[in-house]
């Protein structure tokens, strides 16, 4: 092919402009972690100095949700979601396998946010989510389940990790005793719970021990039982010095610092002073110090972009209409919250809709939750294209 010169020097120019198919992408990252050991100092928040990890597994949903849009015109804001720091959730022994090729590719100056959920009789108030685990099975927890984490974190010392201890756990004795199931499940969670922060405590790690959400642990009356509860297992723990706090509205919807509150106006509101999660965790951080237990808090804003969706304050299945929320930061204006997160991966089901299977819930079937929907942890697209559309900012 001959050019002529000005063709030449055209061709030239765009060839420098755009980058070719051929040009080399830059790495995401080649290796994992950091050169040396990291030890985290639970003292401070790690947060300022750690971005929290956009894992691999959450980017693999993602980018084929990306490749199944039924709307094509989302394509390159529903892309963007699979950079967004999200945890990693070990819900069942066999998924303790997740973790270690998502490790791959974190950068020193990212920290793998990693969700510790398979207690022996998990989910004691609701169905939505049981486990593989059943009342009595503690030493299956303890060597199959915790050991097992604990060793991948101990093989990787260069990378920082972020952990949320069982979510929905202790919040479940503090206000669901009146249930069979919780009162069956109650020595097994504080046993559990207690192994868990003795043992996933190693230097490149920080540990947030979850507490509900201002709807849940923010009423009057259970803030200091809550507290009571949260310390004790901390305590018997033997307080762990990689201990930073709690975790609040993990896989929820509450606002952030909506003022008066989603649902001041209801007639019990005068009995919660915890109308946002703001006021929660400075509230329920007053009672943690009193009780004797680090205080801080991550929050989870990752479907909380809309508010007034629910009918009760309660309701926490697949509520219809959600929208991803705050991007991960540590800037909060608040001393006490270190971070907001992304916990729950938008898109992934809270529980079935299925009438007729084992696990389903009603609260998966009230008028306010998104319909149809598969199993916990299953895929929604539909549900993830909702929360992309209404997401607040905006992708
Ligand atoms: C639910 C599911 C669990 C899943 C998690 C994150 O709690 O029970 O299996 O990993 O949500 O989507």
């Amino acid at each position: 092919m001959k050019l002529s010169q000005s063709a030449f020097l055209a061709f030239a120019a765009s060839a420098l402009a755009a980058p070719s198919a051929t040009t080399p992408q830059k790495p995401r990252q080649a290796s994992a972690g950091c050169e040396a050991a990291v030890t985290l100092d639970a003292t401070t928040n790690v947060f300022t100095s750690y971005t929290l990890h956009p894992n691999s597994f959450y980017r693999a949903e993602v980018e084929a949700a990306v490749a199944a849009l039924t709307d094509p015109s989302l394509a390159d804001a529903a892309a963007k979601v699979a950079d967004v720091g999200t945890f990693l959730w070990l819900d069942t022994i066999e998924n303790i396998g997740r973790l270690e090729p998502a490790l791959a590719d974190v950068p020193c100056e990212n920290i793998m946010g990693v969700v510790v959920y398979d207690l022996p009789g998990r989910d004691c108030a609701a169905k939505a989510s049981n486990g593989e685990l059943a009342v009595g099975e503690i030493d299956r927890y303890k060597t199959e389940y915790v050991d097992a984490v604990a060793a991948v974190l101990k093989a990787h010392p260069n990378t920082a990790f972020a952990l949320i201890i069982e979510p929905d756990s202790l919040p479940n004795l503090v206000t669901n005793a009146d249930l069979q199931t919780c009162q069956d499940s109650a020595d097994g969670y504080r046993e559990g719970v207690a192994y868990a922060l003795e043992t996933l405590n190693l230097p490149n790690v920080v540990m947030y021990l979850d507490a509900g959400h201002g709807g849940w642990l923010g009423w009057d009356a259970n803030l200091k039982p809550g507290a009571e509860e949260l310390a004790a297992v901390y305590k018997a723990a033997g307080s762990p010095s990689q201990f930073r706090g709690i975790s609040t509205n993990v896989a929820g919807w509450n606002q952030w610092d909506l003022t008066p509150g989603e649902f001041s106006d209801t007639s019990d509101a005068q009995y919660n002073s915890c109308q946002n999660e703001q006021t929660f965790v400075e509230t329920f951080g007053a009672s943690l110090e009193a009780a004797g237990m680090p205080n801080h808090a991550i929050i989870d804003t990752g479907r909380n972009g809309v508010s007034g969706l629910r009918e009760e304050w309660g309701d926490w299945c697949n509520v219809a209409g959600a929208g991803f929320g705050q991007r991960p930061t540590s800037e909060t204006g608040s001393d006490l919250a270190d971070a907001f997160v992304w916990v729950k991966p938008g898109g992934e089901s809270d529980g079935t809709s299925d009438e007729t299977a084992t696990r389903y819930d009603s609260f998966c079937g009230k008028s306010d939750a998104y319909k149809p929907s598969p199993e916990a942890g299953s895929w929604n697209q539909a549900y993830f294209e909702d929360l992309l559309k209404n997401a607040n900012p905006a992708f």
